[in-house]
């Protein structure tokens, strides 16, 4: 069931999920944590509520959704820079209890399988999402199944052309592929948080919402998910009912 929570722009979109989400940053909790920039302010104010009020993050376990296939670690736009550079450099939490999809290495489908045994050990407390404006969760672009692992998947265009503003705006220059949590993998999670900003994010929130359950909107599973909480602005809503 998705509780849908409207506010007014960004910020208070932020204020809202850092305030579901405080309730799950708490010793021995397994957060589930997205990139995109529709995270960043709850970061900042986990990371402020951390330096201001001392919350820690000493106990915490952290699985990230996706990365991209080919990037080195170092590239500022790699998921584990992002998430490094956003968050975990400047809270306590230790580096082995955070988990990011590696996009190197010799199996990348081994090690998407071993991705999904670690999480199954930790089930995720709750998952933190955006959405993409095909409808796309993590990497998984439509078409994806719903029953689906972490796998690797080639980036739809669009997806490609929207995340090109990170790649000095040369569609060359974004990788073609990634390593991502599948739907299946997303769905075990207890509690999904997914936020949504900005009109470009309108017709995307709509079809997960208001459409059919269908793999060519794949935010629409969310509707199987006992416990959704979507916080859009009032643009991303725009086109809701
Ligand atoms: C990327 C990520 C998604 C994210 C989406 C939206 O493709 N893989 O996890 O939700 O983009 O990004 P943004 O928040 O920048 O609009």
């Amino acid at each position: 069931m998705i509780k849908v929570v409207k506010v007014d722009n960004a910020t208070e979109a932020a204020d809202k999920a850092f305030e579901v989400m405080k309730e799950y940053i708490k010793p021995g909790k397994v957060l589930g944590l997205a990139t995109g920039s529709t995270p960043l302010g709850l970061y900042e104010r986990m990371v402020k509520d951390h330096k201001e009020n001392g919350t820690s993050y000493k106990e915490i376990k952290t699985f990230n959704l996706d990365e991209y296939v080919g990037l080195p670690i170092t590239h500022p736009e790699s998921y584990y820079a992002f998430m490094h550079r956003n968050l975990f450099d400047q809270i306590d939490i230790i580096e082995e209890n955070t988990h990011v999809p590696s996009g190197l290495g010799e199996d990348l489908e081994a090690q998407a399988k071993h991705y999904d045994e670690m999480i199954d050990k930790d089930p995720v407390d709750i998952q933190l999402l955006g959405i993409g404006s095909d409808g796309h969760i993590a990497f998984n672009e439509p078409g994806t199944p719903f029953d689906s692992g972490t796998h690797v998947t080639d980036l739809a265009e669009s997806t490609i052309r929207d995340n090109c503003r990170f790649f000095d705006n040369d569609m060359s220059k974004v990788p073609t592929q990634s390593v991502t949590q599948g739907i299946g993998t997303i769905m075990k999670a207890k509690n999904i948080l997914l936020i949504a900003t900005g009109a470009n994010k309108a017709q995307a929130v709509k079809d997960m919402i208001e459409g059919p359950v269908d793999e060519a909107c794949p935010a629409s599973v969310l509707q199987k998910h006992p416990n959704v909480i979507v916080i859009v602005d009032e643009a991303a809503a725009s086109m809701l009912k």
